[in-house]
């Protein structure tokens, strides 16, 4: 239970592994990401009309901005909330710009260097707290959360059984815990992905408190023990395996795969547009360089590839498929790929609706739900829409905190109270579908 309780005492699993996230963090110099990012701004920006919209457009992709909210600049339409990461050389243009034809805007993010060091615990606090117990308050590195797994995979071989599903582009392992209580009755699977999107990192430490809770209640509480008794549930915590540690080591707000391109020197596939679903249309790019980019072909990106061949080779017994990403508080479920009422529209409605009441009573973070398309913005070749297609009857998509304060730098100190609401929905919806919706 040394991953679980409060600090006990050192162990040898854990001394390689903090000298690992010291090397990442601290390479000679105080600043992360050697201060790639002193004086960038966010700036949230609504445009009010046609011409301001387009002229946004225009504006964004002249000073190359990374936009964080929507992820794509077609998004962009007059009365849309904008949230843009502007580098420190672009913002006076931008300003002067906004000043100069009455764009409504406001200051989200200062110094966005100041705010990504401020947010995350110094490297000397993060070593220093590695060796006793494990800490799931702070943001873990993918070296990090691969030992966690193998460790939990060795003390809890009862509920816990971790298996690879492949590799990623760059060669390192895809791993899935199974988590749930052996048994060899027939039980019916939940599927969990956090880090489709790299810097979304509120998700993986999801995946992680998830894994933490069900064992830490399994016996004391009633509700976690059914689930464990009854279901499966298949863990994947960092699905973007070399994004993620890409935003660990070079940009703390890249998105999408590595995956190299043959004739463009941009690197990536935006593995939530990568499915067989109405693939590369509305919401998605066919630009090596987007964001939003839907790659070469479907399933281009051995990551998708991977967890497509597992959840089609499971569909027949897995019932849910829940997926993980940041930012903006939002329970989603089909379609994402057009405006349409999916069948049993009832049972998956009120199960969200529920959800998000039950994440509600926690802390009194309200959650807006509906269909993608229209709660969210339309995109194609979405992971969800993939797995509803496929025939799993419930399929969700969390965007967890925040609405933009703090965006994809939410501090470790709201890692907890995040976390604790979101379980609460996770087990509202397992325990729905323990029992029968036609
Ligand atoms: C800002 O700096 C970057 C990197 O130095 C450069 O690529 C870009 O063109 C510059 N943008 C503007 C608007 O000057
Ligand atoms: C998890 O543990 C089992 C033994 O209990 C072992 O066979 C398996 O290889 C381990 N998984 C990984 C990925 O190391
Ligand atoms: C799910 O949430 C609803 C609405 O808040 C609540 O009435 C119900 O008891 C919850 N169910 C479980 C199992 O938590
Ligand atoms: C809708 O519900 C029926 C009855 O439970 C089920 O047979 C069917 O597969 C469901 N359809 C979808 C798309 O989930
Ligand atoms: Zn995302």
């Amino acid at each position: 239970m040394k991953f679980l309780g409060k600090p006990r005492s050192p162990t040898a699993a854990f001394l390689p592994l903090c000298l690992l996230s010291l090397k990442i963090l601290q390479p000679g110099h105080s600043h992360l990401y050697s201060n790639r990012y002193a004086g960038d701004k966010v700036i949230r920006l609504i445009p009010n009309t046609k011409d301001e919209a387009y002229a946004l457009k225009k504006m964004y992709h002249h000073l190359k901005v990374d936009l964080w909210q929507p992820s794509s600049i077609s998004y962009i339409s007059e009365g849309t909330v904008t949230d843009v990461h502007i580098p420190q050389n672009g913002s006076r243009a931008l300003l002067a710009f906004l000043q100069e034809s009455n764009i409504q805007y406001k200051i989200l993010i200062e110094d966005l260097q100041k705010a990504l060091e401020k947010g995350s615990s110094l490297p000397t606090q993060r070593s220093r707290r590695s060796p006793s117990g494990y800490n799931y308050e702070v943001y873990h590195s993918l070296e990090e959360i691969q030992n966690w797994m193998r460790h939990l995979n060795k003390t809890h071989s009862g509920l816990i059984h971790m298996f690879s599903i492949g590799k990623s582009y760059e060669g390192r392992s895809l791993f899935v815990l199974k988590l749930g209580r052996r048994s060899r009755a027939y039980k019916r699977g939940v599927w969990i992905d956090c880090g489709i999107h790299a810097r979304e990192w509120i998700g993986p430490a999801f995946c992680q408190w998830f894994v933490k809770e069900a064992l830490l209640t399994y016996r004391s509480d009633p509700t976690m023990r059914k689930m464990l008794n009854h279901l499966y549930f298949y863990i994947m915590p960092v699905f973007n395996v070399d994004g993620y540690h890409f935003s660990w080591t070079n940009d703390r707000f890249w998105r999408k795969t590595r995956s190299r391109n043959s004739r463009f020197r941009c690197h990536g596939v935006d593995a939530n547009r990568n499915w067989r679903v109405k693939w590369c249309d509305e919401g998605a790019s066919m630009h090596p360089c987007d964001d939003t980019y839907c790659g070469p072909f479907p399933e281009s990106e051995p990551e998708v590839k991977a967890v497509a061949n597992f959840l089609r080779k499971h569909r027949k017994h897995i019932r849910a498929y829940l997926s993980f990403h940041a930012y903006a508080q939002m329970l989603l479920y089909p379609y994402s790929y057009k405006y349409a009422t999916i069948p049993n529209f009832s049972c998956v409605e009120s199960a969200a609706h529920n959800a998000v009441n039950a994440l509600r009573s926690v802390h009194g973070v309200q959650y807006r739900y509906g269909p993608a398309s229209s709660t969210l913005y339309v995109s194609s070749g979405s992971s969800m829409d993939w797995a509803y297609k496929t025939g799993i009857p419930y399929t969700f998509a969390f965007e967890l905190r925040d609405t933009g304060h703090f965006g994809f730098l939410l501090p470790e100190m709201l890692i907890k109270p995040t976390c604790m609401e979101t379980m609460l929905a996770v087990k509202n919806i397992t325990m729905h579908l323990l029992k029968k919706c036609p």
